[in-house]
């Protein structure tokens, strides 16, 4: 396995394998690994010679400074996980290495980064959009691999793919989960064990969207129902939508024939979660 700090050495390497004609799968993370993440890992190594998996807590996407430096950090465990598939190459920059100057373009994405965690993180995908796009001209990937469980993202990073028509193929892959249904995130390592019980209701709530959302109850009432879900309980809820799942766009009705996906977010305790489910399979 491959650990490099800095871009030139990766660059110079990544070009040689190029020429060679290998094909470069790029996974970006901010490590504190886990199955999720080791999915995107396997995906790409099924898919490609080489997987560039990048591990970067990138501060400029963090409007909260807590959330920064509370975010784990567990290096010597990622890459000892990382040890175990093929053709791995880790990218671990510094932010003086990624972010020579604070940078000058901002990135806004309109209507899609003023929705769901938008709303609520403003900054955001500015700071993921920079990110990403920095990683894509560092690394040159051929496939680019995220997770669904950050759907705003991947929809974010669709349309910067699209508008900087970078030459890269994404690949959104599905949300892997703990038994009682809790998705998987570096953040649930700040849970404790009362709270980390009750994150299960987030993912309980989107069942319950579901059935009446198969039963035709309308948008509006499904909302009013995930509401009372929660105010009855110690999770705070922060937002819940169901949406256009490519556009994000709110849904008006149930019959809608168009992939639907229903987003959630919530506070269990200081740990902010989200999670959301796509009915239909068009996706
Ligand atoms: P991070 O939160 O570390 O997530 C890295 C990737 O893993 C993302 O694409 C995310 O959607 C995916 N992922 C997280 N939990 C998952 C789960 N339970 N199942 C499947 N995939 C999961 O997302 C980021 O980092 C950053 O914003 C980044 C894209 C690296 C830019 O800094």
């Amino acid at each position: 396995m491959q650990v490099f700090r800095e871009i030139k050495p990766l660059r110079a390497y990544l070009d040689a394998k190029r020429a060679e004609q290998a094909t470069i799968g790029l996974v970006p993370t901010m490590g504190a690994l886990h199955e999720g993440h080791l999915s995107l890992v396997k995906g790409s190594v099924d898919d490609n010679d080489i997987t560039v998996t990048s591990i970067f807590v990138n501060p400029v996407q963090f409007n909260n400074p807590g959330d920064l430096a509370h975010y784990p950090r567990t290096l010597d465990e990622d890459l000892a996980m990382l040890q175990r598939y093929k053709g791995q190459v880790v990218f671990h920059p510094s932010a003086n290495e990624v972010y020579k100057q604070e940078p000058m373009i901002t990135l806004g994405f309109g209507p899609l980064g003023k929705t769901l965690e938008g709303q609520f993180r403003p900054g955001h995908f500015h700071g993921v959009g920079m990110v990403v796009a920095k990683l894509f001209n560092i690394v040159k990937p051929h496939r680019a691999y995220f997770g669904q469980k950050d759907l705003q993202q991947f929809a974010v990073i669709r349309r910067l793919v699209e508008d900087f028509s970078f030459d890269v193929e994404l690949k959104c892959m599905p949300i892997i989960r703990e038994p009682d249904g809790l998705a998987l995130s570096s953040r649930n390592k700040r849970l404790d064990p009362d709270e980390r019980q009750k994150a299960a209701k987030l993912y309980e709530a989107l069942g319950i969207a579901h059935d009446l959302y198969r039963r035709r109850v309308s948008p509006d009432q499904v909302k009013k129902e995930v509401e009372g879900f929660f105010s009855m309980s110690d999770v705070t809820l922060e937002y819940f939508e169901i949406v256009n799942a490519s556009s994000l766009n709110p849904l008006q009705s149930t019959f809608a024939n168009e992939p639907v996906a229903l987003c959630i977010a919530a506070y269990v305790g200081e740990v902010r979660l989200i999670d959301n489910l796509i009915i239909g399979n068009e996706y």
